[in-house]
């Protein structure tokens, strides 16, 4: 998936994938996430999700990757937050009150820019990508996190039932790219909910993937 798909999108704002709330399945399960005031929150390719400033509020500091300049300068103004902006190579990260956000590829991003995080919140990331790079993705993400755990949140649906993305991914996916790493625990299921259910019929599920 090129770099220009998701700027036309974000350009044009066909987000459909933007919640504009808290995300339910993260309300539910968010006790699986480290939010005492010392632990760091990823949240890689963030959008402008609200799920940030509710994790935020919750305690935890959170670091976003995001490819669009425009969702973070967004997120930031709807948040009324005046970030700080410096540059990092090809990278440029925007910080205000708790939430740091790079704007740029994810995979330019290393584990020392990163830093040590406790856990990884993955929203309609993995999904968001087609099979090549979410081979990619995963792997880098174990790298980058230093394999830290994560709550991920993932469509399934009939192959070929929508032009993705999202693209279903099952969870026999998620075992194959990560059972080296992770012990894989699902924990819940159901169908699928938000504008998508509109689209297709497919069921929604939330793993937990704790290191082995
Ligand atoms: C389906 S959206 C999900 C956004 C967010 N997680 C949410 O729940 O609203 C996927 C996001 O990934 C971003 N993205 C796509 N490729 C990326 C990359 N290589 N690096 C960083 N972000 C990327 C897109 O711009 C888009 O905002």
């Amino acid at each position: 998936m090129q770099p220009e798909f998701w700027h036309a999108r974000w350009a044009a704002n066909r987000i459909g994938f933007h919640e504009g709330r808290v995300n339910t399945l993260l309300e539910q399960h968010a006790e699986h996430l480290p939010t005492r005031p010392d632990s760091t929150i990823f949240v890689p390719l963030c959008g402008r999700a609200v799920d940030m400033l509710w994790l935020r509020e919750r305690g935890a500091r959170i670091i976003g990757s995001e490819l669009s300049e425009t969702a973070v300068r967004e997120f930031f103004e709807l948040a009324n937050l005046h970030p700080t902006i410096t540059q990092h190579g090809p990278l440029t990260a925007f910080e205000a009150e708790g939430i740091l956000i790079y704007a740029g590829d994810v995979f330019e991003l290393s584990a020392d820019q990163l830093g040590p995080v406790d856990a990884t919140y993955d929203r309609a990331a993995l999904v968001a990508l087609p099979e090549d790079m979410r081979r990619r993705y995963a792997k880098h993400l174990v790298t980058l996190t230093n394999a830290a755990p994560q709550l991920l949140i993932c469509f399934e649906y009939p192959e070929g039932a929508i032009t993705p993305p999202p693209h279903s991914v099952p969870l026999d996916w998620v075992t194959m790219a990560y059972q080296d790493t992770y012990t894989i625990r699902e924990l819940t299921r159901g169908a699928i909910t938000g504008n998508l259910k509109n689209e297709v019929s497919g069921q929604e599920y939330v793993c937990l993937l704790t290191p082995r």
